[in-house]
């Protein structure tokens, strides 16, 4: 189980909030695979009336696309789907993100293990793979899309539209008993 820590001291206005459940999705470019989760999973969670309980961000372990927004593939794909991904911008994960994040999920294991490098001692329990939260997919990875056609992009968001409800049911579980 995740618990979260808040930071006395500290710039982040997400940890500065009590209660409030805090998630990263992170993929390598973050253009394509995290801000399409982070999409995907907003608009779950603010269906649900979840909104001031659950605040949602998106990462890449690379930085070659820092300030851009999300692939017009990607957003077009998203778009189809109901789903906005208009000012999205795209950002590099680091360590700090682990005392920021309850929940810092990678899109694929080789993020996993880039993200397993910077991770401060002692937080590695906020470090998941994305789809552990769609166990019933048996699936590691939810594939880059990015060098592929548009199939991928579909692809994409069919598994992160099921790893999100897992998510989300997991988080009312575990934080939202009440
Ligand atoms: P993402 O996809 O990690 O899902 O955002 C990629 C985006 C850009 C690159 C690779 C993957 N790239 O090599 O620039």
């Amino acid at each position: 189980m995740i618990i979260r820590t808040c930071q006395a001291r500290t710039t982040s206005k997400l940890a500065e909030e009590p209660g409030l459940v805090n998630v990263l999705f992170v993929c390598l470019g973050n253009i394509c695979r995290s801000p399409s989760a982070e999409g995907v999973f907003r608009a779950l969670v603010d269906r649900e009336g979840l909104a001031g309980r659950i605040a949602v961000d998106s990462a890449g372990t690379g930085g070659w696309h820092i300030g851009r927004p999300p692939d017009p593939r990607a957003e077009k794909a998203a778009r189809r789907r109901g789903f906005d991904l208009s000012g999205l911008r795209a950002r590099q994960a680091g360590r700090e993100d682990f005392r920021r994040f309850d929940y810092v999920l990678a899109m694929d294991r080789d993020n996993h293990a880039d993200l397993a490098g910077v991770c401060p001692p002692g937080e590695d329990h906020r470090l998941a793979l994305f789809l552990e939260f769609a166990p019933g997919l048996d699936l590691d990875d939810v594939p880059d899309p990015y060098y592929g056609g548009a199939e991928g992009f579909e692809q994409m968001l069919d598994l992160i539209e099921i790893a999100s409800r897992g998510l989300l049911a997991h988080i009312r579980e575990t934080h939202f008993r009440d």
